[in-house]
């Protein structure tokens, strides 16, 4: 394969060089082409641009394979949890028992939040959707940590604000949910392990002892695991933009969050479920949401299908579509929407403009009837994913920082006016 490129302009040949990948994934490095040749590339929504080189989430869209630093994601669903992933994808190795117990430990004993984010908590009006609580509030802990105001500062002290903001993003999403309920806040339990203190957050009361259920926290993990990295993705993108201008990972991941929401994004879960519901009140005609979302004139999209780099199945969708059945199966569950999703998709997937167009499940179809299951209310559904995805984005922004990469600053190509002096209003 040439390890370089050649482009050819006003009567010149510019040769760029290519890189390749691990796994043969090549890419021309355009970082020399303006100065060179006074050429920029446009490339609207990046969905041909490479923005870094990452060694944390390998996708390949065609084969439906992902993998974290290495590991394929089915076996890591298994096998593994959402602490042990979460070391791996920040650190880079499946962390020693030992190594383990130090991460653990340290987000155990950060899960406690100032009592002042109360404040922030019962300053919001009733049905305030919880991912703006999340943003603002999650932004606001560079308040009460001012340390972490400066990313560069030693390992040691970078540790402490990664594990603080693990430990802490789940108490604050338990009490933004706890607070819509009225329900009085659970404070975290140190017995419990993540993700069943979160649980224990979530759905204990002061009147009883939380008892976990195994299949819920087992499902927990595996969703949490699969929502863990997804490398370039717009909320990550956004995570190391804004990370690159040297502003702290508070404000970095506030910013995450805020793309995530979007419902072409994280945002589509809530969307799914919504639409499922849409579609049973609606007397459950899959085939007829099927052509609404096939007709350029309707703007109703099959939300939970397709994908900008999957053009084959999302090895995600796959599992969590598994694990739908068996934790409603042991949870002894009868959720008419999950046959309406199984409709949808079986209609989708032999229409030839969802075939044609390669729009398959993705992350969010089914991931949303599973929350449902365990009792996550649907507003919660992307607090979920913003969850399942801070180690992945805190990995993101840690490798972008230790690589020193510049600021963020695309270019682009000026269409308006060309240059015309003001006139007085008077002469409008
Ligand atoms: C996530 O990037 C990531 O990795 C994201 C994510 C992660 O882990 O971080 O995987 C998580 O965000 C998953 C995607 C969740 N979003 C949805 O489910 C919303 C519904 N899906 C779409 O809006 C869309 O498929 C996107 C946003 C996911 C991808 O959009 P693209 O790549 O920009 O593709 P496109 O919008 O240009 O669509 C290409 C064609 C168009 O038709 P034509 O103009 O060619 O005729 O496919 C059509 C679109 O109209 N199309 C759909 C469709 N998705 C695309 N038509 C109906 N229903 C859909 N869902």
């Amino acid at each position: 394969m040439s390890n370089s490129a050649e482009i050819n302009y006003g009567g010149k040949t510019y040769k760029l060089p290519v890189i390749v990948g691990t796994e043969n994934e090549a890419a021309m490095d355009i970082s020399k082409l303006r100065d060179e040749s006074g050429l920029i590339t446009l490339d609207i929504g990046y969905k041909n641009t490479g923005a870094t080189k990452s060694a944390i989430a390998f996708i390949d869209g065609d084969e439906g394979i992902l993998r974290y630093r290495g590991y394929p994601i089915e076996q890591l669903a298994e096998h593994s949890s959402f602490m042990e992933v979460s070391y791996l994808l920040i650190y880079g190795e499946l962390p020693t028992a030992t190594q383990l117990e130090w991460f653990n430990n340290s987000i155990t004993r950060r899960t406690l939040v100032h009592e002042n984010i109360k404040k922030f908590l019962d300053a919001y009006p009733g049905g305030t959707h919880p991912m703006g609580v999340l943003m603002s509030t999650i932004a606001s802990l560079s308040s009460f940590y001012p340390n972490s105001l400066n990313p560069n500062r030693s390992p040691e002290e970078v540790d402490r604000t990664i594990h603080r903001l693990i430990a802490k993003m789940a108490t604050i999403a338990a009490w933004t949910y706890k607070k819509s309920m009225g329900h009085p806040y659970m404070y975290p339990n140190n017995k419990y392990d993540y993700v069943s203190n979160f649980l224990q957050m979530m759905f204990g009361h002061r009147t009883e002892e939380y008892v976990p259920d195994p299949v819920v926290v087992d499902a927990l993990n595996k969703l949490l695991i699969l929502h863990a990295d997804h490398e370039q993705n717009c909320s990550t993108s956004t995570v190391r933009i804004v990370g690159s201008s040297h502003a702290n990972i508070y404000a970095a991941v506030s910013a995450g969050i805020g793309a995530l929401w979007g419902p072409l994004h994280g945002g589509a879960n809530q969307a799914v479920i919504e639409m499922l519901e849409q579609i049973k009140a609606d007397g459950g005609d899959a085939m007829k949401y099927i052509n609404k979302a096939k007709d350029k004139n309707d703007p109703f999209r099959l939300m939970g299908f397709g994908h900008r780099v999957y053009k084959n199945f999302d090895p995600r969708a796959k599992i969590i579509k598994q694990a739908c059945d068996q934790v409603l199966n042991r949870l002894g569950i009868n959720d008419p929407i999950l046959d309406i999703a199984k409709q949808l998709e079986e209609a989708a997937l032999s229409d030839p403009y969802f075939v044609e167009r390669k729009l398959y499940p993705n992350v969010d179809f089914y991931s949303g009837i599973i929350y449902r299951a365990i009792g996550i209310p649907t507003d919660m559904f992307t607090v979920m994913f913003a969850l399942g995805r801070l180690p992945g984005w805190i990995a993101q922004w840690k490798e972008m920082r230790e690589g020193n990469e510049p600021i963020g600053r695309p270019r682009q190509v000026y269409i308006g006016h060309p240059k015309r002096d003001y006139t007085p209003i008077t002469k409008r």
